[in-house]
């Protein structure tokens, strides 16, 4: 019979069993799952465990400082790398969706390596992979067709010579919520949408410059902030908002603008894998529209996206 509290208590037994008194190292995202990750490992084997943390430069606004320090208070052991200016320089002038993925995916390699090859004698690379990223890398990296690289997903080990230790790899994102919570991880954290591993990296349709990933935090944050202030933010499974490379005229005051395109996006979902538009209340989306078009500069128009996955992925890159 599973219950959150047994699924701890089996596999704390069985990482120590498995992991004895080696180094452990595993890459925080700041999301719900590596978290849970971290704490069950932390709670297995201590200061065996290192957390490393990149910025990548396609975080929501003030997520690297606010992650790292809820990390540092939930008593992990992590290590913030402020990679922001590798991954921006990498990216100049890449515009193809699966490129950008690659770019990123391999930067993030290239960093995490570096910082855990620090580590004296590391012997395990720990993953917060959870069952849907092991079904849907299988399927869209099978004969027919590469759909999404999930960069979360394979790379790493190959190239670190470590083993692997994926000790949420049979539970879906509902039962990671609810291990999370019998090891007392702050609902804030637990209660997070999913946020994809290239980050606003995919979010910016085209090429990323600094200035469009600081445009679209902004963006971002008057909406996430909004949704959590409104009461929507927990009936949402995933939310977030995509820079058009739309350019279109507006007025501002006497003058012409010619300005970009945000889309919001919003989706009730239970794994990813289907998803559908939220219908939000049309107060919200009307206060979110002015919001975002009087305060972020650089836009001058908002758009909802009422697809439902399939067909439309939730993601537009
Ligand atoms: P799509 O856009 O395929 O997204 O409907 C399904 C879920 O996966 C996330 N996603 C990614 N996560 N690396 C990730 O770690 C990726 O390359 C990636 N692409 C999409 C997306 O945010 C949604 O939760």
């Amino acid at each position: 019979n599973w219950t959150p509290d047994s699924f701890v208590e089996t596999t704390v037994q069985e990482l120590k069993d498995q992991l004895g008194n080696d180094k452990v190292v595993l890459g925080l995202s700041g999301g719900v799952d590596s978290s849970v990750a971290g704490v069950l490992l932390n709670k297995a084997i201590g200061k065996n465990l290192t957390c490393i943390f990149v910025d990548n430069g396609l975080l929501r606004k003030n997520e690297f400082e606010d992650v790292l320090h809820s990390y540092e208070d939930m008593g992990l052991n992590v290590i913030g790398v402020d990679a922001r200016k590798k991954f921006w320089d990498d990216l100049a002038g890449v515009t193809d969706p699966e490129q950008k993925r690659k770019i990123i995916g391999r930067n993030f390699i290239e960093v995490f390596d570096e910082e855990a090859h620090k580590i004296q004698d590391v012997k395990w690379l720990a993953q917060g992979t959870i069952y849907p990223d092991v079904i849907e890398s299988v399927s869209v990296n099978g004969p027919s067709a590469t759909i999404k690289s999930h960069h979360n997903v394979g790379g790493l080990p190959e190239k670190m010579k470590l083993k692997v230790v994926e000790p949420l790899k049979l539970l879906f994102k509902d039962e990671v919520r609810r291990v999370g919570a019998a090891l007392n991880i702050k609902k804030e954290l637990l209660g997070r949408h999913p946020f994809p591993g290239p980050g606003l990296g995919i979010r910016i349709l085209g090429d990323v410059t600094p200035e469009k990933v600081s445009m679209l935090q902004e963006a971002d944050a008057i909406f996430i902030n909004g949704l959590k202030s409104w009461g929507l933010y927990d009936e949402v499974w995933q939310a977030g908002v995509m820079l058009l490379p739309v350019q279109s005229v507006g007025v501002m005051g006497d003058e012409r603008t010619y300005e970009n395109t945000v889309a919001l996006r919003a989706v009730t979902s239970t794994d990813g894998m289907t998803a559908d538009w939220v219908h939000l209340p049309y107060d919200f989306m009307a206060k979110m529209s002015n919001e975002i078009i009087n305060k972020v500069r650089g836009i001058n128009r908002v758009v909802y996206d009422i697809s439902s996955k399939p067909p439309a992925t939730i993601e537009w890159e």
